[in-house]
């Protein structure tokens, strides 16, 4: 290992795989895509030197070696407002007696818990010139006084590494907002951990963390852990850093997204220095002020805020104000703009079939906001529309607002026909694949049907059409026609904010 290594140890894979041997491997196969591994000993099946000195031989880069406590891991985290115990003192001592024992030549680093006291440890490190890592593990959100918990530890000589837990878009500002009070301290590993800290993993410079964890495999080592593969495959990061422009979805739940997968590579193959990232986002306010600070120049809108988005917005499109919901947002330089790519991006696979044959009458099941976009499209092409839900006021709320027929899933007339149905409710989704929003519905067999549910390909209720000889149109197209959609406008949000 020699400086330059140290200096660009970006990527760490913690090693978890069950068997030491397994752990050796996973060295080898990801070699191309880690700059540094952690060797986790709580998780060595033996935690002899031996050991050790065989898991460093597999790794041609930087080692850090770590015991956690069962407190410090997702398993043995604490529920939220729940006592800390003291850890057991006899299995504490001898935690760290092994620590200090395995401790070897060609280690970097080792993390001793910043409250664990080891003279022994800290002496042998010493003589070995290995460096100190001093951690705090917080799963019940992110600690008070994180800036100067960071400068404490740096001024004892130590990196500070804080790995804490935010559980709200709030607090996920609170992360960020400490981070920023100490960027004089340029050695430091800050991580937030869920689905709320996830684009501290992926854009770690974001909080001025030195490094980033990774794990392979199923067994991760802290929640929001992403593989190897996919933290460079999909978000690049060994190509990013301070310089690289923040995009992003927001959605609750958001962490199932697909769309990093779709945008992340047109940034890179447009040459463009930016990355994509899920945020997770319970206040809307709160993302707006955090987004505003990092600079974020544009993101997708998700589930549930397609609604509530418009009112953050400086500025809306004539279609969000008709459909009166948005799904894009950029930055332009007189503030937020809000747009609707799902009206275009739904039609675009339609569009043959509306264009060549004589489609008048569609049933589109659902009445939340993906249906009040499918049934706007459809009326501007002139269709006559019937709403049919299973709860009977939001399909009248729905029909009434558009002018359409409607029906309560219960009631809807099995002699009623028609040339297109649309599936807009989340009925039959990942992972409740077995749901059918509409299981009494008979299919003529001369319908075509399009569910925009994109994962599964193809749901329950598609397989029943096409069973009955329907054509079938599953939602992956709607999907990455809305994509390419925004990805223009991101792209001119970019080149808007280059300079
Ligand atoms: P979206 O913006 O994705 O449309 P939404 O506004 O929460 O999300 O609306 C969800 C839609 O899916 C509603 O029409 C809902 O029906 P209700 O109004 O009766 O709640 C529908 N939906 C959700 N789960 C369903 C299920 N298991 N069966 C039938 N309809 C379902």
């Amino acid at each position: 290992m020699n400086q330059s290594q140290e200096d660009n140890m970006l990527r760490c894979l913690t090693l978890t795989a069950e068997r030491d041997e397994q752990k050796r491997e996973n060295i080898r196969r990801y070699s191309g895509f880690i700059d540094c591994v952690e060797i986790r000993l709580d998780l060595c099946e033996s935690k002899t030197p031996e050991t050790v000195r065989s898991l460093i031989a597999a790794a041609d880069c930087p080692v850090v070696l770590s015991c956690r406590r069962k407190r410090d891991t997702a398993a043995g985290a604490p529920d939220p407002g729940a006592e800390i115990l003291p850890d057991n003192p006899a299995d504490e001592k001898q935690r760290l007696a092994i620590l200090a024992e395995v401790l070897q030549p060609g280690i970097s680093f080792v993390d001793l818990e910043a409250d664990a006291d080891s003279p022994d440890l800290l002496r042998k490190a010493e003589a070995l010139n290995v460096r100190i890592i001093r951690s705090v593990h917080d799963f019940q959100g992110v600690p008070s006084d994180l800036a100067g918990l960071v400068k404490n530890l740096a001024a004892q000589g130590a990196i500070p590494k804080i790995a804490c837990f935010p559980r709200s878009s709030g607090e996920a500002l609170d992360l960020y907002r400490s981070c920023r009070k100490v960027e004089d301290v340029r050695e430091k590993i800050v991580l937030g951990m869920g689905p709320f800290g996830f684009f501290t993993r992926v854009a770690p410079w974001l909080c001025g963390s030195m490094l980033t964890f990774i794990s392979a495999g199923d067994r991760k080592g802290a929640p929001g852990h992403i593989g190897p593969r996919e933290l460079e495959e999909v978000y690049g990061l060994s190509g990013h850093g301070c310089e690289t422009r923040i995009f992003g979805i927001i959605g609750n739940p958001v962490m199932h997204t697909l769309s990093p997968r779709l945008h992340n590579p047109w940034f890179s193959s447009g040459g463009m220095n930016a990355v994509y990232v899920p945020f997770q986002v319970d206040d809307l306010a709160q993302f707006f002020r955090m987004a505003e600070e990092i600079g974020v120049l544009g993101f997708s809108v998700t589930v549930p805020h397609k609604q509530g988005i418009i009112d953050m917005v400086d500025e809306i499109s004539d279609d969000v104000r008709d459909i009166g919901a948005c799904n894009t947002v950029v930055r332009r330089e007189k503030g937020w703009f809000g747009s609707n790519t799902d009206l275009a991006g739904f039609l675009d696979p339609l569009e043959d079939v509306l264009e060549a044959e004589r489609i008048d009458r569609a049933l589109v099941i659902g009445a939340g906001g993906a249906a009040r976009t499918v049934v706007y499209a459809l009326k501007r092409r002139g269709l006559e529309i019937t709403v049919v839900n299973r709860s009977p006021e939001r399909a009248r709320a729905l029909a009434e607002s558009a002018g359409t027929g409607w029906f309560a899933s219960k009631t809807l007339p099995s002699l009623m026909e028609f040339e297109l149905v649309v599936q807009t409710t989340s009925a039959g989704m990942e992972p409740d694949i077995e749901a059918d929003p509409l299981p009494d519905f008979i299919f003529q067999g001369t319908e075509i049907v399009y569910d925009i549910i994109y994962a599964p390909e193809k749901t329950r209720f598609l397989q029943r059409a096409e069973a009955a000889g329907c054509r079938i149109i599953g939602g992956s197209r709607m999907l990455r026609a809305q994509a390419e959609l925004q990805f223009e406008q991101f792209r001119n949000s970019y080149n808007l904010w280059a300079e």
